[in-house]
């Protein structure tokens, strides 16, 4: 039995599908309570929690839009309300889309930075009050090696996900003093439901040194690195790159 979290409460959003719900069982696995929060998925969120109660997790779910400041409230205090703690944040929701930037309607761009890093923000802005007051958070924003690289007709993405890096970076900057550190996992290409969108733009196998795309439970570990203790506490403001070699920052 691997304890590496045990005693601690986590909040995942995006975590019905891929790399959310990969890092919410690993969590698990590790002894955490995971709150679990999702657009309206159907059964995708059930299924995850049958996954991470296997492991002896206590399991809350909320189904809540992150870029909804309403509903991001909600789901915070009935994950407070449930456990008494929140130690850990995963800002992980995320869609994707594809235009090219001179075609790109304004409502396009709004949306993907809305998800992105509206919800990033409005996330860890509902986390603070709790982790400020037991004086220990951890808070791991997903942003995209794409945030580095750049893409054609993923402007908007890569934009959302260069803002996270900023975002993170700044509020590490703010929050340190609390005990709260805050960082950013800059993915490669993982083999998800959001890569399978991708049409024209999506990565080539032959630009990854490693040769290969990334599975979401390869992901996890690194969440479960800065998640815990003592693994987790020299960093902060960092971006930690599974990425299968392809940016080398
Ligand atoms: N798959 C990749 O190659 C890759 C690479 C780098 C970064 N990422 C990032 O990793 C994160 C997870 O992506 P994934 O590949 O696992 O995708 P996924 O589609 O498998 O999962 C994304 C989850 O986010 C949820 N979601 C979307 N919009 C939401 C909203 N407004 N409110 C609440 N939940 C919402 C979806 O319902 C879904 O369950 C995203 O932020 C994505 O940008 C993915």
């Amino acid at each position: 039995m691997n304890t590496r979290l045990a005693g601690r409460t986590a909040l995942v959003t995006g975590a019905a599908s891929g790399i959310g719900a990969a890092i919410a069982v690993a969590f698990a696995e590790e002894g955490a309570d995971v709150s679990l929060v999702d657009r309206d998925v159907g059964d995708h969120l059930a299924e995850v929690v049958r996954r991470c109660e296997k492991f002896g997790a206590t399991v809350h779910t909320e189904v809540a839009d992150v870029s909804d400041e309403d509903a991001v409230h909600a789901a915070f205090a009935a994950t407070v309300a449930r456990f008494g703690r929140l130690d850990v944040l995963v800002n992980n929701a995320g869609i994707i889309t594809e235009s090219r930037v001179a075609d790109m309607p304004a409502a396009l761009f709004d949306h993907m930075l809305a998800v992105h890093l509206r919800g990033t923000f409005l996330c860890c802005r509902a986390a603070l009050p709790t982790m400020r007051a037991q004086r220990h958070g951890r808070i791991i924003n997903i942003s995209s090696q794409l945030a580095l690289k750049g893409a054609p007709l993923l402007a908007h993405y890569c934009a959302a996900k260069a803002g996270i890096l900023g975002l993170t970076k700044a509020l590490a900057r703010e929050v340190a003093a609390d005990g709260i550190t805050v960082n950013a996992i800059a993915p490669g290409p993982i083999e998800t439901p959001l890569a399978d969108d991708l049409t024209e733009a999506k990565a080539s196998v032959a630009d990854l040194p490693l040769g290969r795309f990334g599975q979401p439970h390869e992901v996890a570990p690194t969440a479960v690195l800065l998640a815990g203790d003592p693994s987790g506490n020299l960093y902060t403001g960092q971006t930690l790159g599974p990425n299968s070699g392809d940016v080398m920052p």
